[in-house]
């Protein structure tokens, strides 16, 4: 059998919080890793990448992963892209090839629907998949303050096997510009996924 172009693929699903520059990193950061990327970016994530961001994305999926693989640099083939109903997709399904799951930036809303099981689209689906199959499904939430009901949330997500990454960087490394803040998240998201990476040291090294 012919070796798989790319290393395993993780999904990364873009939702409408703040911090749309956490998601595209990651995105680039999987691609130049050798990472087969399968992206998820919801309606609201448009009008917060339009606002946050110089990226100009469009909505196709075929279009955006096109875009996302100039932004990149990834090499053809090596980001898809996959609709808010393409029920067709690899994660739509416990039987689609496995993927661990990242979402990056996380809405309180996703955040919520996924702690139900609600399933409304694509990437709510493919985070409900990743929970029954037990593989790793990271969940990046931004938001302050915090009410009972994301709490709640977090630590029901916490406890069927969900880590909980709040979109929190820290200041120990002294940070000098917005990319070393957006680097300390990304670098925390692919130390859980067992990612080789520069983006910033680990602890005690
Ligand atoms: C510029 C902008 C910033 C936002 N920031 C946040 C945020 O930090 N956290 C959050 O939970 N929702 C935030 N929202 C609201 C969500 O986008 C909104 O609740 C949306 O319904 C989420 O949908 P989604 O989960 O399908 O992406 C923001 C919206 C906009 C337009």
């Amino acid at each position: 059998m012919a070796e798989p172009a790319f290393s395993p693929p993780v999904t990364v699903a873009i939702t409408g919080a703040s911090g749309a520059q956490y998601g595209l990193r990651l995105i680039d950061a999987l691609a130049a890793a050798g990472h087969e990327v399968w992206v998820l970016v919801s309606k609201a994530a448009h009008l917060v990448i339009e606002t946050e961001t110089d990226a100009s994305l469009p909505a196709r999926p075929e279009r955006l992963a096109q875009a996302l693989i100039e932004r990149s640099g990834a090499a053809p083939g090596q980001i898809r892209c996959f609709g808010r109903e393409d029920w067709m997709a690899p994660v739509a399904s416990g039987s689609g090839a496995p993927s661990a799951m990242v979402i990056c930036p996380c809405s309180t809303g996703t955040l919520s629907a996924v702690a139900t099981g609600a399933s409304n689209n694509l990437i709510e689906r493919a985070a409900d998949v990743a929970l029954k199959e037990r593989r790793k499904l990271i969940l990046v939430p931004r938001e302050t303050p915090l009410s009972t009901i994301h709490l709640e949330h977090m630590l029901s997500l916490a406890r069927m096997g969900a880590v909980i990454l709040p979109a929190a960087p820290g200041f120990y490394h002294r940070p000098a510009t917005v990319d070393d803040l957006v680097d300390f998240i990304v670098a925390r998201i692919l130390n859980q996924l067992d990612i080789e990476h520069r983006l910033m040291p680990r602890w005690g090294e």
